[in-house]
């Protein structure tokens, strides 16, 4: 084995000796050595670090064996490249102090040069291919880059941080939706950029968070999320996979069957045999373990991981979580999860 390349080849759709398996959010709060290193840098330096940003990358790869590495950013960095003051708030989360919510605040937004403006991602990238090329092969595992969707970045946006109503936004799509879906539109073209960036800059794959999308119902889905989305789709695609993840999708299956993507990635609402037979289409599934589950004593975990690869059988599968590892989740428990992948998942492929 010249390197473990389980990850891509699943999302390509070929035979593999066990499925992969990774984590959402595998670099962060749950890991001693991540709040380490957040102890003396704030969050938003630490993503504008190249070597903090490639060291904390590599973490879960070296700490729990994942069979992927998802490069450390976040989805609202582009937002911070075009004009918005961005601040991460201990305890509150993201926030944009001037909320965009009009025609006239869209005109205020900057048409960024991603390069001057998300460099240090780029950076990072390319200095985590290289960290990644001196692990022994096992450890030598696929880098995928990633984005939001505009409607996604949008949320966070218009609502001027995380929202329990999303009132503002959700309102803007009676009031405008043309005006709303301008703003989606200038999201998208930075996010394109910033995507084929990450691709010359070393990602393998690419994962597209739609975290906030499942809020609509699925005409107003199609409406409002898909034709930015389709764009960004399309403008990455026959390069490297591109997986789709949605939250709580699971009354948007027959839209999202139509993205031209290699992977979908679904939360556990619903188990991965049901998903499979309702999609209208092959398609290589990844998650979806609750990730509370990682809460539990681990015989717990074991039983969960098992049935799980159990209902991911008979397709191509991706091991993850259904969102991301929470902070409050002892490192041992994540081992568990990732090592029983590793132990029985040989029985689950073909
Ligand atoms: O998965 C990874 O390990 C890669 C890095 C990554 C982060 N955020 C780091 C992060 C990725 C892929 C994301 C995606 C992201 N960011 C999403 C989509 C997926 C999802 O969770 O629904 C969203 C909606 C965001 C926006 C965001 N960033 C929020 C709402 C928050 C605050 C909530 C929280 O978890 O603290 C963040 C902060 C953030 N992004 C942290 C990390 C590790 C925590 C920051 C810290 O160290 O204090």
């Amino acid at each position: 084995m010249s390197r473990n390349d389980l990850f891509l080849r699943v999302c390509r759709g070929e035979a593999v000796s066990r499925p992969p398996v990774w984590m959402m959010r595998q670099a962060g709060r749950y890991l001693p050595q991540y709040r380490a290193i957040r102890a003396q840098t704030d969050f938003l330096t630490l993503c504008k670090t190249p070597e903090l940003a490639c060291e904390v990358t590599l973490q879960p790869v070296d700490l729990i064996g994942v069979d992927a590495a998802i490069i450390f950013a976040d989805i609202l960095l582009p937002l911070e490249a075009m004009g918005c003051e961005l601040r991460f708030e201990k305890g509150e989360g993201p926030v944009f102090p001037r909320p965009v919510r009009d025609r006239a605040a869209i005109d205020q937004l900057s048409r960024p040069d991603v390069d001057a403006t998300l460099g240090y991602v780029f950076e990072a990238l390319r200095q985590t291919r290289h960290a990644l090329d001196s692990r022994p092969p096992e450890r030598r595992v696929p880098l995928i880059g990633f984005a939001g969707t505009p409607w996604t970045l949008a949320s966070y946006l218009v609502e001027g941080g995380i929202s329990k109503s999303f009132a503002h936004l959700l309102g803007w799509t009676w009031r405008d939706p043309d005006g709303l879906t301008a703003l989606l539109d200038r999201i998208a073209e930075v996010t394109i950029a910033y995507l084929r960036g990450q691709i010359a800059a070393g990602a393998e794959a690419l994962q597209i968070f739609d975290t906030w999308g499942p809020l609509l119902d699925e005409a107003r889905w199609r409406r409002m999320v898909m034709p930015s989305l389709m764009r960004i789709l399309d403008a990455v695609g026959g390069t490297v996979p591109r997986i789709f993840y949605a939250k709580g999708a699971a009354h948007l299956l027959d839209s999202l069957a139509e993205l031209p993507v290699e992977v979908l990635s679904v939360d556990w609402r619903q188990p991965l045999d049901t998903v499979r037979r309702r999609l209208s289409r092959d398609v290589v599934l990844q998650g979806n373990l609750d990730p509370t589950v990682l809460l539990a004593p681990e015989a717990v975990i074991r039983a969960a991981t098992t049935e799980l690869l159990e209902q991911g059988r008979g397709g191509g599968h991706v091991v993850n979580l259904g969102h991301g590892i929470l902070p409050m989740t002892p490192p041992e428990h994540a081992r568990v999860f990732v090592d029983t992948v590793k132990e029985i998942g040989d029985r689950y492929v073909g």
